[in-house]
């Protein structure tokens, strides 16, 4: 579910910025509600907070009405984003105010640290403002609001934390597939992104913490892990010795079981090198799919957005992925309307997308954020109506070139991990391809967790349909 609204729905601009709720009820003296909202990195880290409030002694709900502490786990990557979460706490604060004064409200993550205590001065909102890196301190945060009535805040960024000794609870899981974070924060400085002010320094999680957890979710029937950090390329852990890269974790990884597949998210076009191809190419459990986001494609707006490749550069890297990788599947992220972007730059983008024929794309209005290069040094001038217009001929774009690619499939043969039912009928199954593609199918005698060969019979821009080869 969470998978599908992040890496299929083409329809949805915004499709990060949906919230996802939790699913699991564990007893405790109070029960927390969490709430998700942002990137793949929220939710994976929504699976840490779970654990530390579990191990601090509060329970797990999934029923806001039903509980103590209503903790939002927040994105701040867009203004809309943002916009999302301050409508939810006026409503839940109007609630509290009304009938449900012993009501704790909390904000976390990337929201809770670019505002701090804003939040609280300001606009009265919460109880607690916890930072990425502060969620160890929950259990004491929570106790402090709860027993002096005051609002408690821990912002502090850290140059160490990976969470590397906590046990995530997968309260939202399939069962099938889960994220593993591998690396936090981003030294990268892109002029548009919060996300250095928010999620601070980068640092790597230890190689074996990770291979640890990847091995303990396939013994618990998972099939397949999706390792995160904002720039996985820039992976690197040397807490033994000698230097672990990236490509050497993914082959690490890899080694954990045949039947283990692993994606990755993300990877800066930057420093993606040809050993971390050749590791997709050599490594069957490896998947076929590779994300790169390119933002723009004209070399003065990426310079503008200091992303350090040109459009020549980013277009010779992908005609060696798609050389050393054959039949990969690629996605990216394209911003529309960025400072200065004139209608010629605009059409490079276009002409970017028809070359490059991504299978997917996330695609996204710009949006000034506050304290970046570009709201300091540029002026946020395409007008809206321009922004809009301009980010929806890419989307059409993208969809006329994701129905020909998915059309192109008719007729090949898919190995597809069943990953539950699809929404529309239960007779019917949903899995992923290698290359990161929803099929449907028949039900027959299959269960999650299973592969398949799957015959590809039809398709949308959005959905592949085929039949199982038995
Ligand atoms: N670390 C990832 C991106 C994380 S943010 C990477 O570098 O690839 C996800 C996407 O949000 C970005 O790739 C970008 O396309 C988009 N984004 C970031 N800041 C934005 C802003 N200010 N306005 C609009 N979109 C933005
Ligand atoms: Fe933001 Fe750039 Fe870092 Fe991605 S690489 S998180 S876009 S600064
Ligand atoms: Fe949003 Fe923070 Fe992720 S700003 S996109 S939740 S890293």
């Amino acid at each position: 579910m969470l998978q599908e609204n992040l890496i299929q729905d083409i329809s949805v601009v915004d499709d990060l910025d949906e919230a996802r709720l939790t699913g699991v009820e564990t007893p405790g003296h109070r029960s927390v509600y969490l709430e998700t909202y942002g990137c793949q990195m929220n939710v994976s880290d929504s699976e840490i907070v779970a654990s530390v409030l579990r191990d601090g002694g509060y329970g797990l709900t999934h029923d806001p009405d039903k509980a103590d502490v209503i903790l939002l786990n927040t994105c701040a990557i867009r203004d809309n984003a943002e916009q999302k979460v301050r409508h939810r706490l006026s409503a839940l604060r109007a609630q509290k105010l009304k009938n449900r004064p012993d009501l704790t409200l909390g904000v976390l993550g990337c929201m809770a640290e670019r505002l701090r205590t804003k939040l609280l001065d300001e606009e009265k909102l919460v109880d607690i403002v916890v930072g990425p890196d502060a969620y160890r301190d929950l259990p004491n945060l929570l106790f402090r609001a709860d027993e002096s009535g005051q609002a408690a805040v821990n912002v502090q960024l850290s140059r160490e934390e990976t969470y590397a000794d906590i046990a995530p609870v997968r309260y939202d899981s399939n069962g099938v597939s889960a994220f593993v974070s591998i690396m936090r924060g981003c030294d990268n400085m892109c002029s548009f992104c919060v996300v250095p002010f928010t999620r601070g320094r980068e640092r790597s999680r230890p190689v074996a913490s990770i291979v640890d957890e990847c091995a303990t979710l396939f013994e618990t029937g998972y099939r397949e892990v999706t390792v995160l950090g904002q720039n996985v390329n820039s992976y690197r852990d040397e807490s033994n010795g000698s230097l672990v890269s990236f490509p050497e974790l993914l082959t690490r990884i890899s080694a954990v079981s045949p039947e283990l597949r692993i994606r990755y998210s993300t990877s800066h076009p930057k420093d993606c090198s040809d050993e971390l191809l050749h590791v997709h190419r050599e490594n069957e459990n490896v998947c076929n799919y590779i994300h790169l986001p390119v933002q723009h494609g004209n070399s003065e707006m990426l310079q503008r957005m200091r992303r350090t490749y040109s459009r020549d550069e980013y277009l010779e890297l992908i005609d060696r992925v798609k050389s050393i990788v054959p039949g990969v599947a690629l996605s990216t992220d394209i911003i529309a309307g960025f400072c200065d972007e004139s209608p010629d730059e605009h059409s490079d983008t276009l002409s970017l997308m028809e070359q490059v024929e991504y299978d997917h794309a996330y695609m996204f209005m710009y949006s000034e954020r506050p304290g970046t290069y570009a709201q300091r040094k540029y002026v946020d001038n395409i007008p809206h109506d321009v922004k809009k217009k301009r980010l929806a001929e890419i989307i059409e774009l993208q969809g006329e070139i994701s129905r020909r690619r998915n059309h192109n499939e008719i007729g090949n043969t898919h190995r597809v991990l069943i990953e539950g039912t699809s929404r529309k009928s239960e007779e019917r199954l949903r899995g992923r391809t290698d290359t990161n593609k929803t099929v449907i199918f028949d039900r027959a005698n299959l269960q999650k967790g299973e592969y398949v060969d799957v015959l590809i019979t039809d398709s949308t821009s959005a959905t592949l349909f085929g039949s199982v080869i038995v």
